[in-house]
């Protein structure tokens, strides 16, 4: 059986407008600009504003996505909504994203693969069009993470940040889009990366608030460990199954957490480091919105062209892991 080709036929991002620079979180906690730049790369990234939630994030993204496509919310058959910081915990923000952009009766959910959600996302899309059940679907990657982050903990609020990345995903011309796809996951029951309280296992209540367990707790060692492991792997196993070597890759866009986890990567894939997109500097982590961030940028910038070969890849809590390589399609 003949498969037809699946690739985007827009891709859109946004950011708030609200930059915190490492300088502000100087202000507020026991770091340095030095030491958050050499550690991770990042010197500064958006925070949303009060008014702003995932959902209004993802509308910013997604109309831009539509408009690149030449589309409108009418030819959606398809919302889905990659994101770890819902706007609800019981409603998908796909939902909320529907009706903020006029859509009626499109299906709708949200999928949680935290950092690797964007990509999460892009295989699910691929398989539901492939199969035939949709033609076009809008795929979002989104975060609010600010809202998640505690600001006393040096540890972790100052690697993440807020954005959005949509992509309006449906056939494309033969030969181009997608050419292959990996997902992977790790589901042991520790405590790497996750917000411990707020969920069925552990409300919140007066104690987890004091112990600060409504925020997102993170090993950074652990997963950066996992880290230089799963992204090579992903994206060695997604270009085996396209059939296609790494030296024939235009550009890879890893996952935005850390310039020390992709320079590993980047040696043990054999890929000179230039040909790693990296936005993380200015945007920080933006979880599932992260990879999509990356590839908008880069297309803005004209950095990637209709049939060059590029590669998605990234890992993130679950702990979870995957890689896309495309062909790209305008
Ligand atoms: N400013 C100053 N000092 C700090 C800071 C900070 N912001 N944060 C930690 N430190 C201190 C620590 O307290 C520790 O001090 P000590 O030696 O006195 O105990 C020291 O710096 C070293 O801490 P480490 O945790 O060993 O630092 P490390 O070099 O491992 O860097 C980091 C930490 C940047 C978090 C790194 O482990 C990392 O990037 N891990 C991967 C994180 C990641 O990618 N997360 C996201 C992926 S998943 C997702 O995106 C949802």
């Amino acid at each position: 059986m003949e498969f037809k080709s699946v690739g985007i036929k827009g891709l859109g991002y946004y950011v708030p407008e609200k930059v915190m620079t490492n300088f502000d979180f100087e202000k507020i906690i026991d770091t340095s600009d030095e030491w958050i730049r050499t550690r991770t790369g990042i010197e500064e990234r958006r925070f949303a504003a009060v008014d702003q939630a995932t959902s209004d994030l993802c509308v910013e993204a997604a109309k831009k996505a539509l408009d690149r496509a030449n589309m409108t919310v009418e030819d959606l058959d398809l919302i889905l909504v990659a994101t770890c910081t819902p706007d609800y915990l019981v409603q998908a923000t796909a939902c909320l994203v529907q009706h903020k952009l006029g859509g009626k009766n499109i299906p709708c959910f949200d999928l949680n693969a935290a950092c690797s959600g964007f990509i999460y996302g892009l295989t699910v899309a691929n398989g539901m069009i492939k199969g035939g059940v949709y033609k076009n679907i809008l795929v979002i990657g989104a975060e609010t993470l600010s809202r998640i982050i505690d600001m006393q903990d040096r540890n972790t609020c100052i690697l993440f940040g807020d954005g959005a990345a949509a992509a309006v995903v449906g056939e494309v011309e033969e030969g181009y889009g997608i050419l292959s796809t990996y997902l992977g996951a790790e589901g042991e029951d520790d405590d790497i990366l996750r917000t411990p309280a707020g969920g069925t296992k552990k409300p919140n209540d007066a104690q987890t608030i004091e112990n600060r367990e409504n925020f997102v707790k993170m090993k950074g060692q652990d997963v950066f460990k996992f880290a230089v492991h799963a992204l090579p792997n992903a994206t060695k196993n997604a270009l085996n199954t396209a059939d296609v070597s790494a030296n024939d890759l235009t550009m890879i866009f890893p996952h935005q957490a850390n310039v020390r986890i992709i320079e590993s990567a980047a040696k043990r894939i054999h890929v000179p480091i230039e040909k790693f997109y990296m936005n993380l500097q200015k945007f920080g982590n933006t979880s599932s919105a992260s990879v999509g961030l990356a590839l908008g940028e880069a297309l803005e910038k004209g950095l990637v062209k209709k049939g060059d070969l590029i590669a998605l890849t990234g890992f993130g809590a679950g702990l979870t892991y995957g890689s896309i390589i495309m062909r790209w399609t305008y």
